[in-house]
């Protein structure tokens, strides 16, 4: 994910694609830039890394930089680290000085997508002679296009179209010739792009926020297609050049629902996109089946000689270890000890040599988890993070990193990156499995192409989620709930009953199902609402049993388990099903209701969803 705007038009376009990427933010974060065209004047190319607000500062608010067409990025990195010579935009040219380009580049561009064959495409332009500055997927698209351009020299449309044709991935392209002044061309595969048109004016964005200050009037520009921008004025064409011609929609969003995609909460926007951040996440580590991992530096040999994995994280990600325990121990046949990083860092733990230690953390910057990694590398253990923002402290500091492809998460309530770390244990469950030989290739095989189902499965949770919205209301006024399940069914309870207290302020308490008896049981009373996890077949029986206990005690029960278990109807009060996949991975299904109930019931109770009271997105103390 990344923020693209262009502006070509009559008035000074700095402060305006300023103003379009701060919309855009949501989108990513960690450096930005702009690229202006004063007439035929050479172009201006400002980029600061952090936050937009560098950017702004370093460009006087966008008066530092003349002219009235130009094009903007705000990154999130997928290729490369966040640093200055990363960020975009990126030229055809030579390596730029102090971050400030004034270069009579032939093109320059940004983009927003992954551009999988990026390094035949660079070995490609290397044979003939362009040098490379940065370490992005962009800088090559924009390499290539100039050399098609200056090859063929029929011009930007025959340019883009052979581009097109040579990359793979998806892509939000937008570049400037120097040929063209006062010219955007753009073009788009899988990564949204729309246009905007007013008299005299004509923009791009990735997200309709950031040009709604200016215009109602947009295009969808399709997969494949190319557009010339001019002031006022869009031209479309197919890969063939051939014209098409476009119908224009007027937007009717308030700008608020418009940068949450339409969803009332980036929560909810966030649940919605994980069936693409799994797909995202699994693509980027398994090619043609198989196992690619980009950062991690293990070989065989070590993966062999582990006799003991830690799994050390905070909040949801320690969810995730848990999990992950139960899939690992099983897939892989080795120990696995998941703990609180806050208690880890503090016990003075026994470290074995020949161990591998997993720190997990969306943010990569979360202080005990830190620690932790910084406690185990001073012990001699070998560390592996799985992180979402790339260049954050812990996936700098580890020695191996798993990238999850979450995006930015922007509500406290973490969902899609819960979902994305989730995947990126089952890949190294599968990865560590064949090595040690407890799967073998056809079950590996077997269980990739089961993984890949689950982005559809999840939608098809999503399509019933107003069931889920009514039962929410009905118990929010609720003041105990309690989650139980057996095994990865205790994993899911412990999530599901961690988003329920962030956002809704409910009590709520995760249990394994066959503690309740050794106290707990107790608390509950008439009306005490009870969710019982039920999707491992052979723990069925004895979590139902738990759940009838409670009802005998006054609990309300609500089932969630698997189609097919139809006959669960007769001992719960209200049932949510989901679809049924292999047992060590049910925990990506099983959490969307439960996401889903923190949120309505969060809702239902008028709560601030994407922020709730005393938390932030990211712990940087301890
Ligand atoms: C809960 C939540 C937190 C985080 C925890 C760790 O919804 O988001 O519990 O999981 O603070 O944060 P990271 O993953 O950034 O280390």
């Amino acid at each position: 994910m990344c923020g693209i705007v262009g502006y070509a038009g009559n008035k000074q376009a700095a402060p305006i694609l300023l103003e379009g990427l701060s919309k855009l933010e949501y989108r990513g974060y960690d450096s930005a830039g702009i690229a202006v065209r004063d007439k035929d004047k050479p172009v201006s190319v400002v980029k600061a890394k952090g936050r937009l607000s560098k950017l702004v500062e370093k460009t006087d608010e966008g008066h530092a930089v003349k002219g009235t067409c130009g094009i903007g990025h705000t990154r999130w990195a997928t290729h490369g680290e966040p640093s200055e010579i990363n960020a975009h935009p990126h030229i055809s040219g030579c390596e730029p000085k102090g971050g400030t380009i004034t270069d009579d580049s032939g093109v320059v561009g940004v983009h927003n997508g992954i551009i999988e064959n990026f390094q035949e495409l660079k070995d490609k332009l290397l044979r003939h002679d362009y040098k490379f500055y940065s370490e992005t997927d962009t800088e090559v698209a924009v390499k290539l296009v100039d050399y098609y351009y200056n090859k063929y020299g029929i011009g930007p449309i025959d340019a883009l179209a052979k581009t097109m044709v040579r990359v793979r991935g998806s892509y939000a392209l937008a570049v400037m010739f120097r040929d063209y002044p006062g010219e955007i061309w753009v073009a788009r595969k899988d990564s949204p792009m729309i246009i905007g048109v007013t008299k005299g004016e004509s923009f791009v964005a990735s997200d309709v926020p950031a040009i709604l200050k200016y215009t109602r009037n947009v295009y969808y520009i399709g997969n494949l297609e190319i557009a010339r921008l001019t002031p006022g004025d869009v031209h479309f064409y197919n890969l063939d050049g051939d014209e098409i011609r476009k119908e224009l929609t007027e937007i009717t969003w308030d700008a608020e629902a418009a940068e949450k995609g339409g969803y009332e909460h980036f929560m909810m926007k966030e649940i919605h996109e994980q069936p693409k951040a799994i797909i995202d996440t699994i693509n980027a580590s398994v090619k043609d089946n198989e196992f690619c991992f980009k950062d991690i530096n293990l070989t065989p040999e070590m993966i062999r000689n582990f006799k003991q994995i830690y799994i050390v994280a905070c909040g949801s990600a320690y969810h995730v270890g848990v999990a992950a325990q139960y899939v690992l121990e099983d897939m892989v046949r080795i120990p696995v000890r998941v703990e609180l990083a806050s208690e880890f860092r503090y016990r003075n733990p026994i470290l074995d040599k020949d161990s591998l230690c997993i720190l997990v953390s969306q943010s990569g910057e979360t202080a005990d988890t830190l620690a932790a990694l910084r406690l185990a590398k001073e012990k001699g253990v070998r560390t592996l993070a799985v992180v979402n923002v790339i260049g954050s402290s812990i996936a700098r500091e580890a020695d191996d990193i798993f990238y999850t492809m979450a995006g930015p998460e922007i509500a406290v309530a973490t969902t899609k990156a819960y979902s994305t770390q989730l995947i990126a244990f089952y890949l190294l469950a599968l990865w560590f499995g064949r090595i040690r030989e407890v799967i073998d290739h056809d079950r590996c095989i077997a269980l990739l192409d089961e993984m890949r189902t689950i982005p559809a499965k999840i939608e098809k949770i999503l399509e019933d989620k107003e069931r889920l919205q009514w039962f929410a209301s009905k118990f929010s006024n609720a003041h105990d709930i309690f989650f139980i399940g057996r095994g990865i069914d205790f994993a899911i309870s412990l999530e599901g009953s961690l988003k329920m207290k962030e956002i809704s302020y409910i009590h709520s308490e995760a249990y394994a199902a066959g503690e309740l008896k050794h106290g707990t049981i107790s608390l509950i009373e008439d009306g005490t609402l009870i969710i019982g996890v039920i999707t491992q077949g052979a723990l069925y029986e004895k979590t139902i049993s738990n759940m009838v206990e409670c009802k005998s005690r006054g609990a309300y029960l609500m089932g969630l388990t698997t189609y097919g278990n139809y006959e669960i109807e007769d001992r719960a009060d209200f049932v949510a099903y989901i679809p049924k996949t292999d047992e060590h991975f049910t925990t990506s299904l099983a959490v969307i209701p439960l996401q889903l109930m923190g949120y309505y019931m969060a809702v239902a109770r008028g709560l601030d969803v994407d922020k709730p009271r005393n938390l932030a997105k990211s712990v940087t103390v301890e």
